[in-house]
């Protein structure tokens, strides 16, 4: 597989990313330092002329004489009118403004606000055995997006509400083309927009989906995607992917090095569980789709799991007057996936998971379980026994860019393209896309399993 086991580099995934992205800052900003000198310096020395204020008062108060008092009242009429007109402007602020609008938003963080936002909360991250990261860095991100957008354009499902929007899109087919897997194997299928992306990335890779209903049902009422070098397991012949022989299917496949196989989920069971099943199975390249945050979502995520108070932005108190809670309680009011301490914090002050249950199923009652911070903390240490690497997809661009208004910046990343850098997002043909198409991320996650 070209993805070999990265030559163990010490450095989190975020700081990699920091650090391309700081250096490539850097750069702009230097370049823009230096344009706005020049302005400046010509704009002084348009100006710069000392004369006497004498000269300015004399020849004021002759011209006053002149004209008599008909400029001085035109002057104060000028100045009631702004006055007027600023108060109705700053008062819309206050009345009339959604607070999910991104305008109204940096009215109140302002855009500086917003840049420097991401990951202020802290972004729980699952430690590796060796603090290993993945190899690609941010500038094959932007490359990968100059590739994928005009793909992204010819998809045909344009609508894809309830499945994966532009960032997961992308998240996946950039792990794919670049892993280059044997087989791909999906759990969670929908329409089939995921099986789209997976045949855009390897247009000559066999898949296995696993989805209860089959692509081909949704092709009656609108758009669907049916594959046709994809093997099925719907309507009567489907299967969970906990319940499959799947050395025996791989072996029917052809696939005997199960190191070179890609799963993806989006079926919405607990991750702790697939993880499990995988790693039982000896596969070792996993994608989840939907990396919940803690307190939200409809199953245990990864990003749950390794929220633990040795990580920054892990662990939580349930102390209502803590920096925390009103720093959450402020933000809920931007984003709409914000979750204050009220909603974090459960029976107990158990803020782990979902208000300390593990979630399974689509948030099934029947699935779902109550558990301790001590086993909270023993799945925790679980998953990082078994792991090589950890890697959240960033978020494709910063929110006064895309206008998204679900995801809060605060637990988040550093997107691709940052805020303030509408030229890259323009010239990438990022204003194409209907903004509606990045309202979808929710940490998309990449796991290496390490060898057994
Ligand atoms: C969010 S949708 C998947 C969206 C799709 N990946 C996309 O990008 O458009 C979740 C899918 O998981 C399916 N599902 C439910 N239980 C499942 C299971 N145990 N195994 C596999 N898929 C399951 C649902 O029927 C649904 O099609």
């Amino acid at each position: 597989m070209p993805l070999p086991p990265s030559s163990s580099t010490q450095r989190s995934p975020t700081k990699m990313l920091e650090r391309a992205l700081s250096s490539r800052r850097n750069a702009l900003y230097a370049d823009e330092a230096a344009a706005e000198n020049d302005a400046v310096a010509a704009d002084e020395s348009k100006t710069k002329k000392h004369l006497p204020i004498s000269f300015f008062t004399t020849r004021i108060t002759n011209y006053l004489t002149r004209t008599g008092p008909v400029w001085p009242c035109l002057l104060l009429l000028a100045l009631v009118l702004f006055l007027i007109f600023s108060l109705i402007f700053n008062s819309r602020r206050f009345v009339c403004v959604s607070p999910y609008d991104p305008v109204s938003r940096s009215g109140f963080f302002g855009f500086d606000g917003l840049e420097s936002d991401f990951g202020s909360l802290g972004v729980p991250w699952c430690r590796s055995k060796h603090g290993k990261t993945v190899e690609w860095t941010s500038k094959d991100l932007i490359k990968g997006l100059e590739v994928f957008i005009p793909i992204y354009e010819t998809r045909p499902i344009k609508n894809n509400q309830f499945g994966m929007g532009f960032d997961h899109s992308f998240g996946l087919w950039f792990i794919a083309q670049w892993l280059k897997p044997d087989l791909m194997i999906e759990s969670g299928a929908f329409k089939g927009h995921s099986t789209w992306v997976l045949r855009q990335a390897m247009p000559d890779t066999p898949i296995i989906t696993l989805t209860p209903r089959h692509p081909e049902k949704y092709l009656k009422k609108g758009p669907a995607y049916v594959d046709g070098n994809c093997t099925y397991f719907s309507g009567k012949d489907f299967l969970d992917f906990g319940s499959i022989d799947w050395r025996k299917l791989m072996k029917k496949h052809g696939i005997t090095d199960l190191s070179r196989v890609l799963i993806f989920f989006d079926d919405h069971q607990n991750e702790l569980k697939r993880v499990r099943q995988a790693l039982k199975a000896g596969f070792r390249h996993l994608v989840f789709e939907d990396n919940y945050d803690t307190g939200t979502g409809d199953h245990y995520s990864l990003r749950q799991i390794c929220d633990q108070p040795y990580i920054r932005g892990g662990g939580h108190s349930c102390f209502k007057d803590s920096d925390e809670a009103r720093i959450r309680s402020r933000r809920k009011k931007f984003w709409e996936k914000a979750v204050d301490i009220d909603e974090l914090c459960g029976p107990g002050e158990a803020w782990w998971g979902v208000r300390g249950y593990m979630l399974d199923d689509f948030n099934n009652s029947k699935s779902n379980k109550l558990i301790s911070y001590s086993e909270h903390f023993q799945n925790s240490r679980f998953v990082e026994s078994i792991l090589d690497v950890y890697w959240e997809v960033p978020p494709v661009a910063g929110p006064s860019l895309t206008h998204q208004t679900r995801y809060d910046p605060a637990r988040a990343v550093t997107p691709v393209v940052e805020d303030g850098r509408y030229g890259l997002f323009q010239r990438l043909g990022l204003t194409r896309l209907n903004p509606s198409v990045f309202n979808g991320y929710t940490q998309m996650a990449y796991l290496q399993i390490s060898k057994q």
